[in-house]
């Protein structure tokens, strides 16, 4: 007698897709990322980086450079920095980047932003700006990869391998590795005082569970997902946090179901896409904390009013209104809109998986973009 051995379904450890394995592998992927990094006590992190010292007390910008799914990790993280460390954050898509960093290009930290540390795009960006004098990080998953070899200092999100095209895990490890860095940047230019760092610091430390809870509640985002089968479009928004995530929640639905998926700032609806609206293009709103739900609500009633299905998430135990569908993350303050981000997953890959679309490995798409 023999036994069929298949190494890929082995690989999958029980799971039909890598992607669907890596949503589900989150709570560990974020505790790997958080692992001896934090310190309460001091209300700071721990991060190995080797910054001159006064840099980040003269520091004038930072820039982010990404492409992709890292882009939405990226702008979040530019809030979270303008935020905790009080200084200047801007982010731009890799492909369009010029360096322009004034008349001290040393103040000005520039980092790249990459899952694979091999993406053309973000590769010529980040040189563009260590050609012009700018100091460079990499924030990546991938050990020895190209862009850590091409910057100043790089940062491991220890997300572990991720197989799938679409980026998951990596992308809630980026965002909270960029947590971590814009708390030791708002420690080490005195902004961020130690009791906020703390409550900071607390929320970061309670994302695993929060996530694990979202994976718990997976049956409900299967019963939605088969709800919405026959929708013409769909429509993800979001405000502050919550937006990047919308936009990273219509990127995930488009890359691997092949559905039209926009997303937009909540309170852009009305100055355009409102005229896309029907019954048939559901609307999924972050309603959190960190996202300012409650002005969100309102630019969805008008989505509803033109009878278009509304799937929200909101935070644990909030008024959830005249929702068709209201999905709870716990309460974790600015993160959230990441933790909802879950439910955006899992809503794709459900989508996609009652459509039997190739999940792994969309149309048209690679893993890592090794041209410009
Ligand atoms: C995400 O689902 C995509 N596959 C893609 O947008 C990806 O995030 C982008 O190509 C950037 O890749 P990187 O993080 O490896 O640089």
């Amino acid at each position: 007698e023999t036994v069929e051995w298949d190494a890929d379904a082995a690989e999958k450890g029980g799971y039909e897709h890598y992607m669907r394995k890596e949503i589900h592998e989150q709570p560990t992927a974020l505790r790997q990322t958080l692992s001896g990094r934090i310190d309460l006590d001091r209300g700071d992190v721990d991060l190995d980086l080797s910054f001159p010292q006064g840099y980040l007390e003269s520091l004038e910008e930072i820039q982010l450079v990404a492409c992709g799914t890292s882009y939405y990790a990226s702008q979040y993280a530019a809030t979270l920095l303008e935020e905790f460390a009080d200084v200047r954050a801007t982010v731009e898509i890799a492909s369009e980047y010029e360096f322009d960093g004034g008349r001290d290009p040393w103040r000005t930290l520039v980092i790249a932003v990459t899952q694979s540390g091999e993406t053309a795009d973000t590769l010529g960006a980040i040189r563009r700006a260590a050609g012009a004098g700018a100091r460079t990080l990499a924030v990546t998953n991938t050990l020895g990869s190209t862009v850590t070899r091409e910057t100043n200092d790089t940062l491991f999100i220890r997300a572990g391998p991720e197989i799938g095209v679409a980026a998951t895990k990596t992308f809630a490890s980026q965002v909270t590795t960029l947590a971590l860095l814009a708390v030791a940047v708002g420690r080490g230019r005195g902004s961020l005082s130690t009791a906020d760092a703390r409550d900071v610091l607390e929320n970061v430390r309670g994302l695993p569970g929060a996530v694990q809870q979202v994976l718990d509640d997976e049956a409900r985002v299967t019963e939605v997902a088969n709800e919405c089968l026959g929708s013409d479009a769909f429509f993800f928004v979001g405000r502050r946090f919550g937006y990047p995530v919308a936009l990273e929640g219509a990127l995930k639905l488009k890359e691997i179901s092949y559905d039209h998926a926009e997303g937009f700032a909540a309170g852009e609806l009305k100055h355009g896409p409102l005229a896309l609206v029907t019954e048939k293009t559901p609307v999924l709103a972050v309603l959190t904390a960190g996202a300012d739900g409650s002005e969100t609500v309102n630019n969805l009633a008008e989505a509803q009013t033109r009878g278009a299905p509304a799937i929200g998430v909101v935070s644990d135990g909030a008024e959830t209104g005249s929702l068709d569908c209201a999905l709870e993350v716990p309460r974790v303050g600015v993160f959230e809109p990441l933790v909802a981000n879950v439910y955006f997953q899992l809503f794709a890959y459900h989508v996609a998986n009652l459509k039997d679309r190739s999940i792994d490995k969309p149309r048209n798409l690679a893993k890592s973009v090794t041209v410009e």
